[in-house]
């Protein structure tokens, strides 16, 4: 379609607003055009966090010369030309702004040749100034060159953050966008330097991987979930993979980034239970849907979109996520699980679940479970185990009437240690005076935080106070942490807090002691008597959610006697 000025009519139903708030978002509506375009390579250029210059180039279709001072024009569009469209959107853009408002903005330079064209044209505007366009050697595709943004409204310029915090949003765009298109080559230099690079070539774990590291980036799990209404694909952390806070929670839909708290809510949900409170997952989310059932008109950043039945997508994602975790998470941490949930597939099938595509019904509507009730949970009871011996100071192995248990010591007794707080939370929490105060001297940085703290830990059944200049005096423990070491479990509370890291108020609680349950369990490699390990093992068979430390991670490894049949070769032999 030809670049024309919507009808005021169409033009009105645009939701209205800033297009351009910072030079992450005229990153993004350049890398938009460009992927509209059908380019498969994109180059990103910035200069002073986009400040000094933002440039994108592209291999993608070209703007005729005779269409490109119409490119500029405010709701001049190719990508749709009646209200209708609004409904059947195929392409990231529809608005028909970002290049008029960034050229009321910035100077704007687009040199740009079709396929078709002989030589290709350039085009210039300077804070909204009548267009200048001269014919010009160029290569097939366009390049958009926008210096000095904000240069005329330097009101604008005062609301951006430091140049770290703004190149960070770039980075983030891209990296949103070569996710969402993995078959298209992404460069972003920032000040000369390569910020970012993806290869085009299909996979997203790799360009997670660049991210992330190899090791975290391995352990995700795909998502591969498809009805006759909805595909949707991604990767998605494993319990024991989380972060302090939900920045890594990435919702596409349509392949557009966008922001949605119900959808972010429905994945929170189906990680509960697994995961500690206070630790979030990370999780890459693509979801496909009829455009017709989706508004993306909404927000003049297009950043948000309005669903046609918002409760069926919160119950479809959260049962998606939650599937894909327990196929996931069986394989690696409980091969077989005694009465498994009726949908969870057999163990046979949990091999192959990871790679191929999960069929959902073939019905017209999709299973939308009740949230909770239908939720399989990992944190079943285990029943009574016969200690039979230790490997490497660090694993107790047990026998159960269904198989073989292997016992991480560590993890296990931070379960138990955290279960005894919540037993007595419940009731009142009694302390235990210390024979011996112990002393603690923190850094000034430390004693700050640990002194915001100290209030909680007080009303936990700790008795600390300040005992003079970054010194404190630990003079009794909660009655369940009895016999540990005073000034070890107070120091586990400021030791090790992840960047950005804050105490959550309703759940600081819970999280403190988390941590210092952490600090104070038996460690791996640390020897045990065989009546300790015993005391162990009968403790944790009281646990409420034993098969995993209150951080997620797993606590043992269950071989159940039909794996080990499957195994040996047994199963069908006479
Ligand atoms: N990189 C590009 N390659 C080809 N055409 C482009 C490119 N950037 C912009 N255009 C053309 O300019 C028009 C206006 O762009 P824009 O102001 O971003 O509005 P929108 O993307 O909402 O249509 C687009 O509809 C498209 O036809
Ligand atoms: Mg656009």
């Amino acid at each position: 379609m030809a670049i024309q000025i919507l009808a005021p009519e169409v033009a009105s139903q645009i939701a209205a607003g800033e297009v351009v708030e910072r030079p992450a978002s005229v990153v993004k509506e350049l890398i938009e055009n460009a992927l509209d375009a059908g380019a498969t390579q994109i180059h990103i250029q910035c200069l002073s966090a986009g400040k000094k210059l933002i440039e994108v180039s592209d291999n993608g279709e070209g703007i005729a010369g005779e269409e490109l001072p119409l490119a500029v024009l405010r709701h001049a569009t190719s990508k749709i030309n009646s209200a209708q469209d609004l409904w059947r959107i195929t392409t990231l853009g529809f608005r028909g702004e970002a290049l008029a408002s960034i050229g009321s903005i910035a100077r704007l330079t687009i040199t740009s040749r079709t396929r078709q064209a002989e030589v290709g044209y350039r085009l210039i505007v300077e804070g909204g100034s009548e267009p200048q366009i001269q014919a010009t050697g160029a290569p097939h595709g366009t390049t958009v060159r926008v210096e000095d943004l904000f240069f005329n409204v330097p009101a604008r310029r005062k609301f951006l953050k430091s140049d770290p915090t703004e190149r960070q949003r770039i980075d983030a765009v891209v990296v949103d966008y070569a996710l969402a298109f993995p078959r298209v080559q992404f460069q972003l230099m920032q000040d000369g330097r390569l910020s970012f690079a993806s290869s085009g070539n299909g996979e997203r774990r790799e360009i997670l991987a660049s991210l992330m590291g190899v090791d975290e980036a391995r352990q995700l799990i795909e998502v591969n979930y498809e009805d006759s209404d909805f595909r949707i694909g991604g990767l998605i952390s494993p319990p024991g993979l989380t972060r302090s806070n939900r920045r890594e929670i990435h919702l596409f839909v349509n392949r557009r980034p966008i922001q949605d708290s119900l959808l972010t809510s429905a994945v929170l949900q189906a990680y509960h239970t697994l995961i500690m409170v206070g630790r979030f997952p990370l999780v890459w989310l693509f979801i496909e849907i009829d455009p017709q059932k989706v508004d993306v008109n909404v927000h003049p950043a297009k950043a948000e979109v309005r669903f046609a039945n918002p409760g069926q997508m919160f119950g479809l994602i959260q049962h998606v996520v939650r599937r894909t975790l327990v196929a996931g998470s069986s394989l690696s941490v409980f091969p077989a699980m005694p009465n498994p949930p009726v949908w969870q597939p057999p163990f046979d099938e949990i091999q192959s679940a990871r790679s191929e595509v999960v069929q959902g019904t073939t019905t017209s509507s999709p299973p939308v479970p009740h949230p909770e009730t239908e939720l399989p949970t990992l944190n079943q009871k285990i029943p009574l185990l016969r200690w039979i011996g230790q490997v490497a100071n660090t694993y107790i192995i047990a026998e159960g009437p269904d198989g073989l248990y292997l016992i991480d010591q560590h993890a296990a007794h931070e379960r138990v240690l955290f279960e005894r707080f919540l037993r007595q939370s419940q009731t009142t929490i009694t302390s235990q005076k210390l024979l011996q105060p112990s002393l603690l001297t923190l850094s000034s940085a430390q004693a700050a935080l640990f002194e915001e703290q100290i209030p909680i830990l007080n009303r936990l059944g700790f008795e600390i106070v300040p005992f003079g200049l970054n010194t404190f005096q630990v003079r009794a423990l909660p009655s369940f942490f009895a016999g540990v070491d005073g000034a070890l479990a107070v120091r586990a509370t400021i030791e090790d807090f992840e960047e950005n890291e804050e105490p959550l108020k309703r759940e600081t609680e819970k999280r403190l002691i988390a941590r210092i349950c952490k600090r104070i369990a038996v460690k791996a490699g640390q020897s045990l008597s065989p009546e300790e390990q015993k005391a162990l093992l009968r403790e944790l068979e009281d646990c409420q959610s034993p098969r995993t430390c209150p951080h997620g991670r797993p606590t043992m490894i269950h071989l159940s006697v039909d794996l080990l049949e499957r195994q040996f070769g047994r199963r069908g032999a006479i």
